[in-house]
């Protein structure tokens, strides 16, 4: 099977920002046609100049970027800087990037490449709030029948919620968005909290970044450090929960992943429960089985894959 063509929708966030990295490295696995930012972590001004951060580091300055949406459909932006600090990006000390920001919108850059690839050919992988995704739905809904998947990270069951008690960030930002995607009837693989948590940068993990001995290595060392802090000291986890980096790996290898088709439906309306993933994950109802939640990973296969990957960038050399 040839690169699986994949449009990355991010809020860098530093691990977007490992999972931007992933997918650059494996040019065998994935095809990267653009990157779209969204606002999410931090405003939508930081996630796509981070995004621009991330290709530089990578050595792929040849990646488009495309600043796309920057609040959420109905609901004022909720960030993050208490996680990923004041730049979205804090841990390591990165150059202001020199490749220009795309002019083209980020949720037109989505149409374009949907109508323009042949049908079922390319993937959306959101790793932040879904407001690009469901805006380019809504704006052309032609595109929705001819994306072949959606891998995405977002929700939670077991784990409920990590920025209220109920939901988990990206899809607490934008709820309305998120209904939408769920709705769409399209193939949803949904990467949640109950697995991202337990795809954690112990200092074991950590220092085989650091022996890299790459640019790359040391910076994703530094960003793990940073972000470990919020997971460590709410969950007292043994490190940083690599969220985001689980759609990347689950492209390359899905059977580093396990997990059930099941109904997953979305709150947009209680305050109390907004952004709430209600995921059937014991089948109890007879809605539409509607996403592929996945629910665990083998962790040391995940680290190997992602150490591996990330020390061949920059790709041949290229910087
Ligand atoms: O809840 C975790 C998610 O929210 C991750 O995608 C992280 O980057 C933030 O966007
Ligand atoms: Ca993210």
């Amino acid at each position: 099977m040839g690169a699986q063509k994949i449009i990355i929708d991010t809020d860098p966030g530093q691990d977007d920002a490992v999972a931007i990295l992933l997918a650059l490295a494996s040019p065998d696995e994935i095809e990267v046609l653009g990157i779209t930012a969204v606002a999410g972590n931090v405003p939508l001004s930081l996630t796509e100049k981070n995004a621009r951060i991330v290709c530089e580091l990578a050595g792929r300055s040849d990646i488009g970027v495309y600043a796309g949406c920057a609040h959420p459909l109905k609901r004022k932006l909720v960030t993050a800087e208490h996680v990923h600090g004041k730049t979205g990006l804090d841990g390591p000390k990165l150059p202001e990037p020199k490749i220009k920001l795309q002019e083209k919108h980020g949720v037109d850059f989505i149409i374009d490449t949907l109508m323009q690839e042949p049908a079922n050919s390319v993937s959306l992988c959101p790793l932040g709030p879904l407001t690009n995704i469901a805006t380019a739905m809504l704006k052309e809904p032609r595109i929705t029948p001819r994306i072949k998947q959606i891998v995405l990270m977002g929700g939670a069951y077991f784990e409920v919620g990590n920025i209220t008690p109920a939901a988990e960030f990206n899809i607490f930002v934008d709820p309305d968005a998120a209904k939408i995607v769920f709705a769409s009837g399209i193939e949803i693989v949904v990467m949640p909290l109950d697995v991202t948590h337990k795809a954690l940068v112990t200092t074991q993990r950590n220092e085989a970044f650091r022996q890299l001995k790459t640019p790359v290595g040391a910076a994703v060392a530094e960003m793990t450090d940073f972000f470990e802090r919020f997971d460590k000291e709410k969950y007292g986890s043994a490190g940083a929960p690599l969220h985001d980096p689980c759609v990347t790996a689950y492209l390359i290898d899905p059977t580093i992943f396990s997990g059930r088709k099941i109904n997953v439906e979305i709150e947009t309306e209680s305050e109390l429960t907004l952004g709430m993933t209600v995921a059937d994950w014991w089948r109890v109802t007879d809605r539409e089985a509607n996403a592929f939640f996945i629910g665990n990973l083998d962790a040391n296969k995940f680290f190997s894959l992602l150490t591996n990957r990330l020390g061949r960038l920059p790709l041949n050399g290229i910087s």
